[in-house]
């Protein structure tokens, strides 16, 4: 069922394709001398009543130009054909348009966009160009997304590119919350637990609690505050310990006490062995994630800097200009983002002091390892009498991911047995589990 909402809507995005149909017959008729040079292009539609579409086109207060190319980058997207239709109803008035084998869905380009806006004047086409500038609204809000001015393609002839954003917001009236996919390897990272949950020591902990503060007052002190000339963008931590101390918990925990989106990003389908690749992988995810209030969580760092500071052979060469790469990337995000590593040797002075807050998480102390094992059962199981869950914690130093695998192995035991009580013999095997993985022995 089409409801009111999308009706209006449709409406509204119809109203502006039909003005841009007038811009476009009326610029064919200029360009073959039919019309003057100076006639006015016709002025933009107003609505009435309320839309998503309005709404944001008189949010950002769109200019006319600025509303041919967004109306421009919606075509491939809700009408894939308009051109084609057009151009047929202009260059062959009354053949019949739904002959598909004319039509090639013809992708608007930024020439197109200035041909439309300029004809020939390369003053005004000049002028107009400054709508797909890195420094133009469309593209720090976020609505534009362009191909690297280095790409191999001129820059008049890149196809002008909607953000999925965007086109979520003024075709649907949604959020987007984008799918891993090759342009997005990046999964949302979710947690019921709550921050209560967290063993942490002190230090480490309050450390944790600046970055929520970053995201509760780093508009105010931005923005209020005005300290957004003088600090850099964003907000970059880098976390870095041993496996299983609570990294990627912690990024989860942040994001579901402060309501925003956490984004893992896998580094391993991000790192390519084709030359430019990994920089090309990298720049799709910022440009997905610019102006949104996610926290980009890059988790297994180490995938991408393992080899940052040795210089070996041709490879290892891309390998660190990827790494800058990711570095000046995070630097000039404008969100949150979190870089997490396991590799502590490898991390230097100069590399600390690119982030806002360094947080070490260490392995888990006698006492904080009691308290891990203290919440990690679940309420349904109970322990045999035999165990003490204070031994456990005093004799094996293991990190809280490895106690919860030994959780998880000695509850399932206790399932497979049809009990609800955890056995000792099943927790000290847990615990030799985990202590081989490290060529440990109990
Ligand atoms: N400090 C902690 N407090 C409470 N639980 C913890 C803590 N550290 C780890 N855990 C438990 O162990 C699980 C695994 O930890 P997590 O995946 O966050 O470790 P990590 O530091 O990201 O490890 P890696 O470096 O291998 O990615 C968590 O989901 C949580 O249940
Ligand atoms: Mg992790």
């Amino acid at each position: 069922m089409v409801t009111e909402r999308y009706k209006q809507n449709a409406q509204h995005i119809q109203e502006d394709l039909l003005w841009l149909e007038k811009i476009i017959t009326l610029r064919f008729e200029i360009h073959h001398g039919k019309k003057s040079e100076n006639t006015t292009l016709p002025s933009a539609p107003k609505f009435k009543g309320e839309s998503f579409y309005k709404e944001i086109t008189s949010k950002f207060k769109f200019t006319a130009a600025e509303r041919v190319v967004l109306l421009l980058a919606l075509i491939p997207h809700i009408k894939p054909y308009f051109l084609d239709d057009v151009w047929i109803r202009i260059s062959a008035p009354g053949k019949i348009e739904g002959d598909k084998l004319q039509k090639v869905g013809t992708m608007p380009s930024v020439d197109l966009a200035l041909f439309l806006l300029a004809g020939d004047d390369l003053e005004k086409r000049f002028y107009y160009r400054k709508i797909f500038d890195q420094e133009s609204f469309m593209r720090t809000a976020g609505i534009l997304i362009m191909e690297n001015e280095s790409a191999d393609t001129p820059f008049l002839q890149q196809p002008i590119r909607i953000t999925p954003d965007y086109l979520h917001l003024l075709t649907d009236g949604k959020d987007y919350k984008p799918d891993f996919s090759i342009s997005f390897p990046a999964k949302r990272i979710t947690t019921n637990r709550s921050m209560e949950d967290l063993i942490l020591n002190s230090r480490t902990l309050e450390q944790v609690k600046e970055i929520k503060s970053w995201i509760t007052h780093g508009k105010t002190l931005l923005d209020d505050w005005g300290l957004g000339d003088k600090l850099a963008p964003g907000y970059k931590i880098l976390f870095y310990g041993p496996p299983g101390t609570g990294k990627t918990f912690t990024a989860a925990l942040i994001g579901r006490d402060t309501g925003l989106d956490v984004y893992r990003v896998d580094l391993s389908m991000v790192v390519s062995k084709y030359i430019g690749e990994t920089e090309k992988n990298l720049s799709k995810i910022f440009d997905i994630a610019n102006n949104r209030d996610w926290i980009l969580f890059f988790d297994e760092a180490d995938a991408l800097f393992g080899k940052r500071t040795e210089l070996r052979d041709a490879h290892d060469r891309y390998a660190n200009q990827e790494v800058s790469f990711l570095l000046q990337k995070v630097e000039e995000h404008n969100g949150v983002v979190i870089l997490s590593s396991n590799l502590r040797a490898n991390i230097d002075e100069a590399f600390m002091r690119r982030f806002q807050n360094t947080i070490y998480f260490p392995m888990p102390s006698v006492e904080e390892r009691l308290r891990i094992w203290q919440q990690g059962f679940s309420v349904k199981s109970k322990l045999d009498k035999s165990i003490s869950l204070e031994h456990f914690s005093d004799k094996y130093e293991l990190s809280g991911g490895a106690i919860m695998n030994v959780i998880r192995y000695a509850s399932l035991k206790a399932l497979e047995q049809q009990k609800y009580t955890i056995q000792l013999k099943d927790m000290v095997n847990g615990i030799a589990r985990e202590f081989s993985k490290e060529g440990r022995t109990i």
